[in-house]
């Protein structure tokens, strides 16, 4: 494949990136030493993160997904985000974790941390890999984040443009 074309220089390599994972991965150890976790990882784009900070984690850890998306641009300040796919696991009692890509907007976060509360669970918590806060439309903070980005189209390790890229393993933007 050739990406010369549209994707720009290496913004952050995967040795960069899993060495960020396992620090968070220790950090969680730590903030919830003696407990256990739920990460929830938000589909599709939070895959590879996910996968690199779950193998950083010595708690005991389960793993779920979800799928969502927000309504078109003109609903976003609602925070209106539908849910495509929905967890299999009770969350009742349980420290989750969602695990996102980037925080953009916020939208989709600020939605989610309050579904999650919603739920039961035990408490809620927010790992992504990217932070972009120039995006920010909606006031909320990731707790744990690997790397803060300007203000670019992201592609790489999970996060597409119309389904591509996903796969490259480094951060990189588009042109
Ligand atoms: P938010 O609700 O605006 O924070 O949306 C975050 C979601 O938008 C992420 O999970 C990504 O799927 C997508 N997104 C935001 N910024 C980018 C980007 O720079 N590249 C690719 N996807 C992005
Ligand atoms: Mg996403």
């Amino acid at each position: 494949m050739d990406n010369r074309q549209t994707v720009g220089e290496i913004m952050i390599t995967e040795e960069e990136i899993r060495a960020r994972a396992a620090e968070i991965g220790l950090q969680i150890d730590k903030d919830y030493a003696g407990e256990s976790v739920l990460l929830v990882g938000i589909l599709r784009g939070a895959v590879p993160w996910m996968v690199d900070v779950m193998k950083s984690i010595s708690l005991d850890v389960e793993i779920d997904f979800m799928a969502c998306s927000s309504y078109g641009a003109a609903t976003k300040s609602s925070g209106v985000v539908k849910i495509n796919k929905d967890l299999d696991s009770d969350v009742v009692g349980k420290n989750v974790i969602i695990v996102e890509d980037i925080v953009d907007s916020g939208t989709t976060l600020a939605y989610l941390k309050k579904y999650f509360a919603n739920r039961g669970t035990k408490s809620v918590r927010i790992c992504c890999m990217l932070d972009k806060p120039e995006g920010r439309k909606v006031d909320i903070e990731a707790d744990y984040v690997g790397f803060v980005v300007k203000d670019l189209f992201i592609v790489g390790y999970g996060l597409d443009a119309n389904q591509k890229y996903r796969q490259l393993p480094y951060i990189s933007y588009l042109k």
